[in-house]
């Protein structure tokens, strides 16, 4: 393997043609299709390439043919499958990347600014092997979650979370927003929600907390625009709802005072299923959302939600009564069927928690499976699509060594056993197959205090997820990771990203 062939995940297709390209570090790019959008990627790129050293290529009128440079092109035909296929040509007289699609052409130049990162010669030209390549992932979901309720991080760091995502051709960006310890998205409409809700108070008398105001929110979905990552947040529901029913304590079945809370768990207090008026708070919230998120998707959880108040509380008995409901569990699933038809009429789609199967999930609904992986095939098999996240294989608050590793929440999931995964399970038919669009990294927060720590979990196991999602199933090979990943960890550095060492 040479360095240069060794960018992370993996492309479909490369080879080696000989020869090599010399380039200067301020090599010129020829835009050959002058739109605004194609700009806009080429801007995207050179902002991305500014951590690479010594490196000042600029763009220059294509008449102005200098020496050799970057040519980029949009193609009126595909360069291979998919919409985010590209192709990436490296030959003595210059370099091009051609896409049909803009999403295609951003991920054809992060690649050749993987191969430009691997430099690190202080000469005055780069040298680079020839080469081509012929690109296209293997599925269209290539998630990373972020838990920002238990801990929270700075909109910096979400900025430098989604730019990394990017880096790694991974495209959606599952903001975990609201949970019991925290409510972290400004709500116009139900001010208390941030007041209150944002804040907890911990053990030893110190107040921990924060939110996203709705304007750092818009500026965080443009800066994912940017590196074609659709942002799906997540308002939970019915459970893990602590924080905000201590800022609207009415929409609990006993509508006790609550506090937010500062345990890690799951809570019995979650939102009453039998008042009205739980429906309309939770409709107004998920409609300032949808206003904020331009992506199709609106994930509201549904895990772990105990039915201890609805089996106590009237309202509850009686809605389950008048529906002819048979348990709890029924009335979960007439909650979040009423939450998918708003959300329909927001013109949005509803992802889940794969207990939203139990009691059976809304048509349409899109399963995250995190149980384990056959409560996707489950999924699949009753005709709904597919996030694959088991906690076997994408749950990165695991230790990721069995010993001298910081406190986690338990677990083992090393980066071999993230990198061996397959989103499509053996026992799948082949025919439900094209129900999993991909899978996903989990990264809840519980036993990761600040930003450095979230790095140190995340990092290197999602190089080993994008490749397992980028990357075709047959051209992986451990080893060959592991020494490509060697050079990654460099561009990483460069990036400052706090990564796990790895182990020999
Ligand atoms: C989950 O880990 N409770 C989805």
């Amino acid at each position: 393997m040479t360095p240069h062939l060794s960018p992370i995940p993996l492309p479909a297709k490369s080879r080696l043609t000989g020869n090599s390209l010399r380039l200067s570090r301020d090599f010129p790019i020829y835009i050959l299709t002058n739109t605004p959008a194609v700009l806009e990627v080429v801007g995207t790129f050179l902002e991305m390439l500014k951590p690479t050293a010594n490196l000042q290529p600029r763009v220059v009128d294509n008449d102005a043919k200098e020496h050799a440079g970057l040519s980029v092109s949009l193609t009126s035909t595909s360069a291979g499958q998919g919409i985010e296929s590209y192709a990436l040509s490296i030959t003595e007289k210059g370099v091009s990347v051609s896409a049909s699609t803009t999403a295609g052409l951003f991920y054809g130049l992060l690649t050749f600014g993987q191969i430009l990162f691997a430099d690190d010669a202080r000469s005055d030209e780069l040298t680079i092997p020839c080469m081509e390549i012929s690109d296209s992932p293997r599925f269209c979901w290539r998630g990373m979650h972020l838990d920002v309720s238990r801990h929270f991080p700075p909109t910096e760091f979400v900025k430098k979370y989604i730019d990394l995502l990017a880096r790694h051709k991974m495209n959606v960006f599952h903001w975990h927003l609201t949970d019991d310890q925290g409510w972290r998205i400004e709500i116009k409409r139900y001010p208390r929600l941030t007041e209150v809700g944002a804040w907890r108070k911990e053990a030893d008398g110190q107040v921990y907390g924060g939110f996203y105001t709705q304007q750092e929110i818009r500026e965080i979905v443009e800066y994912a625009r940017r590196r074609f990552v659709t942002i799906v947040p997540e308002i939970e529901l019915p459970g893990h709802a602590s924080a905000a029913l201590a800022a609207y304590p009415e929409y609990s079945c006993t509508g006790r005072p609550f506090e937010v809370a500062t345990q890690w768990g799951v809570f019995d207090d979650v939102y009453c299923a039998g008042k009205e008026n739980t429906f309309k708070f939770l409709e107004d919230v998920l409609t300032e959302v949808a206003e904020l998120f331009p992506g199709q998707y609106i994930h509201i959880g549904g895990d772990e939600c105990p039915k201890s108040r609805w089996d106590n509380h009237d309202l509850c008995q009686e809605r389950i009564r008048k529906l002819g409901l048979v348990n709890a569990d029924e009335l979960q699933a007439y909650f979040v069927s009423r939450i998918a038809r708003h959300l329909r009429n927001l013109g949005k789609r509803l992802v889940g928690w794969d207990e939203i199967l139990d009691g059976g999930a809304p048509e349409g609904a899109t399963i995250m499976a995190w149980r384990n992986a056959q409560k996707g095939v489950e999924a699949a098999q009753s005709g709904h699509d597919v996030v694959m996240t088991p906690m076997s294989h994408c749950y990165f608050d695991h230790y990721q060594e069995k010993e001298s590793e910081p406190k986690a929440i338990g677990g083992f999931t090393p980066l071999e056993t993230v990198y061996s995964f397959d989103p499509v399970p053996p026992d799948l038919p082949q025919e439900l197959a094209r129900h999993v669009l991909g899978a996903q990294g989990n990264v809840w927060t519980e036993y990761m205090p600040d930003t450095n720590h979230m790095e140190y979990m995340v990092f290197p196991r999602l190089c080993a997820l994008s490749e397992v999602l980028w990357s075709p199933h047959e051209t992986r090979s451990l080893p060959d990771f592991l020494d490509r990943l060697k050079l990654h960890l460099k561009r990483l550095d460069r990036l400052h990203v706090n990564y796990r060492r790895l182990t020999d």
